[in-house]
Formats: structure tokens, sequence, C-alpha cells
């Protein structure tokens, strides 16, 4: 018998190149390959980039340099390019690097079996289509090793809000959802293989529109309500969300489902009315805040997240103010904030940009206000009964790791429990970056 070809993914950017990593691996298993977590020994390395920003982007050609030099030593080395970089500049890859053999659009990752073949026998193969079927299609076959018991589940992909400084509109294309009895199928499967949580996934996650039983499409709260019955699923999550499309059942879900957990990740980017219409968000700063007091409503506990961009162009510290002032108004208990990065392509890219000097001091002061939330809400923790679900051992003997429901870090010490339990714990203390817990009895 022959030795099995190694593979080495190396993903960058969002938690959907995650989830589509694992199923790369999963078909390219079907053609004898195993993973490997060292790229040295590989027979095959993928890149799954990212290109939301230009410095996601840079990384990959970095990393491809140092690549070439590998497959120097190695002349049978194969390396692909996929994710949203292949997308936006496969031929340029091609051209830029000759150690590139394979580039691969997310929407054609089905593809890749055949794509594999052709690079072996010596070719290039380079496929950026948007094609007409389902690139999950092949998942049926896939292996039934056990998995964590956290995994993500890709529900929809694209995006047709065109967002003036984003590129997921052109790079994954248009909003498409996957029909709900194939993600039914998918949970079940994840569910019987030990999963106890599930983190439903989409760039425009609560635009799903999947088709039902019936014919007809189904929205993302009643996806979660079928989810919901699934016995042994224990946890339910779902990102990333636009605020116009947090409708009246989801937000009603989140005050009805036990099983959707209290957290929810929802952008916003600006504060200023006068920045969000130049991003073509088409909502308000009120408008937003009026959302999020609804699910407040339905969910008084529910932990906010959200993602910021600071020096768009045209910001003024006006603007930025204002920014400042939402998330005063909001309290987040996580939230994420960039730079503003010209993207080829997008409708902003043409715009007068922000001296980079200011922005940078805008980053600063944005991320100081957030860092200070975050431990405020980690800090209100202490003292709460939470239940945690166990996802890893912890550095000192006895002490489990896992993720309470608004998905901070516990760890439990002199813990009994096992990887996939669900526990009741006391939070004990708020640290850096996580929580100390005790078991509960
Ligand atoms: N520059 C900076 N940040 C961006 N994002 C998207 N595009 C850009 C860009 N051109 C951020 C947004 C989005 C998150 C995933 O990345 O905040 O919500
Ligand atoms: Fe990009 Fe999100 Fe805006 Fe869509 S809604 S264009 S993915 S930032």
């Amino acid at each position: 018998m022959t030795a099995p070809k190694k593979l080495f993914i190396k993903t960058y950017g969002c938690q959907m190149n995650v989830y589509d990593s694992e199923r790369m691996a999963e078909s390219l298993g079907e053609q004898g390959y195993v993973a490997t977590e060292n790229a040295a020994d590989a027979d095959m390395i993928l890149l799954n980039t990212c290109h939301i920003r230009e410095k996601a982007a840079e990384k990959v050609y970095s990393e491809l340099g140092r690549l070439k030099a590998l497959k120097a030593e190695k002349p049978d080395l194969k390396i692909g390019v996929a994710g949203c970089v292949a997308q936006a500049e496969g031929e340029e890859i091609m051209r830029r690097q000759p150690a590139v053999d394979l580039v691969v659009g997310p929407q054609s990752y089905h593809r890749l079996p055949d794509m594999e073949a052709r690079v072996r026998s010596g070719e290039k193969s380079l496929n950026t289509d948007f094609p007409e079927e389902d690139k999950f299609a092949a998942l049926e076959s896939r292996p039934k090793a056990a998995r964590a018991p956290s995994a993500f589940l890709t529900v929809q992909e694209g995006c047709d809000k065109f967002c003036a400084f984003c590129v997921v509109p052109y790079t994954r294309g248009a909003e498409s959802s996957r029909p709900v009895a194939r993600i039914l199928e998918e949970a079940r499967d994840l569910v019987d293989r030990g999963v106890r949580e599930i983190t439903l996934l989409g760039q425009n996650v609560n635009a799903y529109h999947g088709m039902g039983a019936d014919g007809s499409d189904k929205s993302l709260a009643e996806l979660i309500w079928a989810l919901n019955d699934i016995d042994g699923l224990a946890r339910i999550r779902f990102t990333t969300s636009h605020p116009n499309d947090m409708t009246d059942d989801l937000i009603e879900a989140h005050g009805a489902c036990d099983k959707l957990m209290p957290y929810l990740h929802l952008p916003v980017q600006s504060g200023s009315d006068r920045i969000l219409k130049r991003m073509n968000r088409s909502h308000t700063a009120e408008s937003y805040l009026q959302v999020i007091d609804r699910i407040r409503a339905a969910r008084p506990d529910i932990l906010m997240s959200g993602d910021f961009i600071v020096g768009f162009p045209e910001e003024t510290e006006e603007d930025f103010q204002a920014t400042l002032d939402l998330i005063e108004a909001v309290k987040y208990g996580y939230a994420y904030s960039f730079k503003y990065s010209t993207r080829p392509g997008t409708p902003a890219a043409e715009r007068a940009q922000v001296d980079p000097d200011v922005a940078d001091d805008r980053l600063q002061r944005i991320q100081a206000l957030i860092t200070r939330q975050q431990q405020e809400i980690q800090r209100d923790m202490v003292g709460r009964n939470l239940h945690v679900l166990v996802e890893k051992s912890g550095r000192n003997p006895g002490q489990m790791v896992g993720k309470s429901e608004y998905l901070h870090a516990v760890h439990i010490d002199n813990s009994d429990a096992r990887v996939g339990d669900i526990v009741p714990v006391r939070i004990t203390e708020a640290k850096r970056n996580s929580l100390a817990a005790l078991r509960r009895k």
C-alpha cells in the first residue's frame, strides 16, 4: 500500500473559511489525503485566504514566497490558493507566484478533487466560477469522524447589501441560502458525532431564506426553531447579522427559544448617520439602537457584540465621537474595530482618505473604550451561576476550559467534567481574557 498523501491547510479570515477548510480537507480525504499540522511534511499545501482588508491579502503573497522556497527543496509539493484572494486575484496570483499550482474560488470547492488530479499530472488549474450547482452537494459522503463539541455550519453565503467599503458581495457573490432539509441533515450528523453547539454561519446570516419542506422560503428564525427540535443539540448561535434583517420572528426567538444563546453579533460600523449613509448601510444610529432595545426587551441579559470601522473616507472627529457615543449607549460585551482599508473595486476606494495618523489615533481610542466595556461586563459575571460547555482540558491538573452562554472562555478548577459536558458553574473571578469558575452541584 502506498503511504497516504499529506495535506496542510492554513486558514485566514472568518469562521466561514474555517468551515470551508474542514470541507476541503474532507473532500481531499477522499483523494487519499490525510491532514498534517506540519507544512514541511505536506504533499499539498492550501492557503484559504481572506480579502477583507489589504493586510490580510498581503499576508498571502508573503506566505507564498516562503512556500516557494519549500517547493524548491521538494519539487513534488503542490501549492494551492483558495478563498477570497483566490476569487479576487486568481490570475494575478498565478502570474506573481509561479510556484502556485492551483487557484480555487470559494464557490468552486466541489471541483477540488478534479483540480487536484490535474495538478498531480503536472498541469496548473484555476477555477473562480460562480457555478449554478451547490458546492455543498457532495457532503453526504463525508467521513464520520468524531467532532469537537462546538461546530460551525454554513447556512447562507454571499451578500446583496453592497456596503461601500466591502469586497464580500464581489468575492462571495450574491446572497444564496441552503435548503432547510440539507442543514437539518448536516446538523443531525454533527450531533451524532458529538457536537452539542452549532453556530450557523453566513456573511449575512439573518437574511437567510432557504427552501423549506413545503417548497416555501423559511426565515432564519424558522430554521432555528427546526434545529431546536434536534435531541442532543444543546446550543444554537448565529453570525454575522445585519441590523436591517433583525426581523420580529428572530427577535422573538431570542426570548422564546431556550437553545438560542444570549449572544448577538450585530455590526453597525459607525455611530454617525452621515458616515452610515456614505457607507450605504441603509440604517441610522437611532434605528440600530431601537433594534437593540427590542432585542433586549425580548432577552434582557443578551450580550451584544459588534464591528466598527474607523477612518472611513471623510470621517471627521465629530463623526468618530458619534461612534464612541453609540458604543457608550450599547455597552458591548465584545467588539471588533478595524482601521478602514481601501479595497479595489469598492465605491469608497475612490473617495478622499483620512490621514493614516488620525485613523491610528482613532483606532487606539476606540479600542481603549471597547476594552474597558468588555472588562466591565466580564467583571459583572463574577458571582453569577452560568453553564459551561466543556471544550478541552486546561493548563493546570484537573482544570477544564469551555464557553459560557455568553461566549466567555471559562476555566473550571478541580473539575471532573469531560469534554462535551455542559456543567453548572459559579463564576469566581474575571481574568484578563477569561473567567474562572467552580463547579456547582
Ligand atoms: N476596511 C476595514 N474593515 C472592513 N470590514 C469590512 N471591510 C472592511 C474594510 N474595507 C470589517 C467590517 C466587517 C468586518 C467583517 O470587517 O467591520 O463587519
Ligand atoms: Fe460586507 Fe457585511 Fe456589508 Fe454585506 S452587510 S457588504 S458582508 S459589511
